[in-house]
């Protein structure tokens, strides 16, 4: 099985986790793929792959700009995305309480909406404890990809 990791991201701490999730976690699937969400559209969700949405927060509880168009294509162009099964690493502060993880979360809430499947539970990373994400993403997914694999031949 691919795995693709979809990466939105203002100041490129998203894209450090997904490269360590790339090197930590090359032994569970058969590729992992890292791609940041400039110019992309809900047509990357073609592939037959497992998904990860790794997504900071900006704004007030915004995508990040990198992430928009993506994000705005799966109401501006919507499809039925039954096939599709996902997670996702939500980054953000706790010191934003109203809008905490929301840019990861705002991607769940579309995607399930169009009828994509979230294995596992949304993680968030909270810059303000002072944990390192890749450190900490990187553990979350080894045991994330082992539910989604279970889950796969479960099917
Ligand atoms: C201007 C600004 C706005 C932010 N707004 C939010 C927010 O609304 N909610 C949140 O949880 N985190 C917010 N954050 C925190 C970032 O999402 C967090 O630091 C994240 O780790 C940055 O990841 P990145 O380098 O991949 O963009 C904000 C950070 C900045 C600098």
């Amino acid at each position: 099985m691919k795995l693709k990791i979809l990466v939105g991201t203002m100041t490129s701490t998203a894209d450090y986790v997904a490269q360590a999730i790339q090197m930590d976690c090359a032994d569970l699937v058969d590729e992992i793929e890292v791609q940041l969400m400039d110019g992309l559209d809900i047509g990357v969700f073609d592939e037959d792959a497992l998904y990860l949405i790794c997504s900071s927060t900006y704004g007030s509880g915004d995508v990040p700009d990198n992430a928009r168009i993506l994000y705005e294509s799966l109401e501006a162009q919507p499809k039925y995305l039954g096939h599709v099964r996902y997670g996702v690493i939500a980054l953000g502060d706790r010191t934003y309480m109203q809008t905490f993880c929301f840019g990861g979360k705002k991607f769940d809430e579309r995607l399930q909406g169009l009828g994509a499947q979230r294995i596992g539970d949304v993680w968030c990373h909270d810059a303000s404890a002072g944990t390192m994400p890749e450190v900490e993403g990187t553990a979350w997914c080894r045991e994330w990809l082992a539910l989604a694999l279970q889950t796969a031949q479960a099917e």
